[in-house]
């Protein structure tokens, strides 16, 4: 397949999957709109349609919680394929929400569509208008989920970090309990493989912290205290830095100073708190079960995604390093666990497969932190996955196997991204 073929059908995908104003992640497996999906597929459409991509974001935004969180999914209209659907989430939202939120990465979305767009005079409306909105997203993170100022903010679900099955959660889903959960039938395993996706006892905790979210009434004053679960993900923090980082020099370029002011602390604080995620033994950061206090012993791509913040550079080249350790161990990078550890599984989610959204924002702080190898050798895997399998939603770093749905929508985002050469 030649370039030009490979961005024609990335274009067909991101048509097929759009639904006017908002686009569903892929047909059947999931039907409605979710968060980070959306703000990285805006960043695709954009190289087809300005516009459009603008909408994208608009569209989640027009959804965002009195209290300034953006939920992780917009149940736009009824679709029984999909489970946890509107009734199990019960949120009392107008449309439909869930009642947890997601990687947020719409600052560095709205950053990008911004610095990149044809249309300025109608960029500078709606950066405008979006500003604001996704500032009121990063108080509430530090609000509700960072209550003791630490300066880094806990997920209370895997289904917020992203990164649902990651080897990351075994221990601490150790404190999260199963007695008493609703009699409950799985969909997505209808869609997909179910060696691909998580196991049962997973789904049996996602449930649990469900209901008792929403025996909390969603309340989000309430529920980290509450949480069995709550762990730092510095992959999630490193979106939140960087989307801060991004936010402040948009709010200072367009005249919103209070809003970059506050931003640049965010940025400021969350950058001195990575430092004690980092693991010299491992190379990289690692996660932090707020229930305990402790580091969790998983080497994950969720440790190398700080390279997206503007982290310090010896840390940067250290990240380098460990891309070309895996790259090593996999055939394709970056593997979302190290193939070393005896858990890793190379087609189980978020265990060992590669993502190209990982990979994206992984060579985009690589290059902008001056590691122009390393970046440049995940731009190049990210490219032969396609060309070899397809836009599928993940893919087996051993063989690149093509894994989960199909004809996916981040997939062919990022790919028209790397073939514009904006990360890498
Ligand atoms: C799912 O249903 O698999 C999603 O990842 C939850 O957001």
């Amino acid at each position: 397949m030649t370039d030009p073929d490979l961005a024609a059908q990335a274009v067909a995908i991101l048509r097929e999957n759009d639904r006017g104003s908002y686009t569903v992640p892929t047909k059947g497996l999931y039907p409605f709109q979710w968060n980070w999906d959306s703000c990285l597929t805006a960043l695709g459409q954009r190289h087809v349609d300005e516009a459009r991509a603008w909408t994208e974001i608009e569209t989640l935004f027009a959804h965002q919680w009195p209290d300034g969180m953006v939920p992780h999914i917009v149940f736009h209209e009824r679709d029984d394929g999909y489970f946890p659907g509107p009734d199990v989430w019960a949120t009392g939202r107008p449309v439909p929400t869930s009642g947890i939120t997601q990687p947020p990465v719409a600052g560095f979305a709205v950053k990008r569509l911004w610095e990149g767009a044809a249309d300025r005079a109608a960029a500078e409306d709606r950066a405008r208008a979006l500003v604001p909105k996704v500032a009121a997203w990063h108080r509430w993170f530090f609000a509700c989920r960072d209550p003791g100022a630490e300066g880094l903010v806990a997920v209370l679900h895997p289904w917020e970090a992203g990164r649902d099955n990651a080897v990351d959660w075994d221990a601490p889903f150790e404190g999260v309990p199963t007695e008493g959960i609703a009699p409950y039938t799985r969909r997505d395993t209808q869609h997909a493989d179910p060696a691909h996706r998580p196991t049962k006892a997973q789904y049996d905790r996602y449930l649990w912290l469900v209901e008792r979210f929403r025996g909390l009434g969603w309340d989000n004053a309430r529920l980290h205290d509450a949480s069995p679960f709550k762990v730092v993900d510095p992959g999630f923090n490193a979106i939140l830095i960087r989307s801060a980082a991004d936010l402040a020099a948009l709010a200072a370029a367009l005249g919103m100073d209070a809003i970059a002011a506050e931003n640049r602390g965010h940025a400021a604080r969350g950058l001195a708190a990575l430092e004690g995620l980092w693991s010299d033994a491992h190379g990289q950061y690692l996660c932090r079960d707020r229930a305990t206090g402790g580091l969790i012993d998983s080497a994950s791509s969720g440790g190398i995604l700080p390279a997206f913040a503007p982290i310090p550079p010896a840390r940067a080249a250290a990240l380098a390093a460990r891309v070309e350790a895996l790259g090593g161990r996999a055939r394709y990078l970056v593997p979302s666990q190290d193939p070393a550890d005896p858990r890793f599984d190379p087609r189980r989610y978020w265990r060992g497969p590669v993502w190209l959204v990982v990979n994206y924002m992984i060579a985009d702080g690589l290059m902008r932190a001056g590691q122009g190898a390393a970046a440049a050798r995940i731009t190049a895997d990210s490219l032969d996955l396609i060309r070899a399998s397809g836009f599928a939603e993940y893919y087996d770093p051993l063989d690149g196997a093509p894994l989960g749905g199909g004809r996916f929508t981040w997939t062919a985002a990022m790919v028209l991204e790397f073939l514009a050469g904006d990360a890498a």
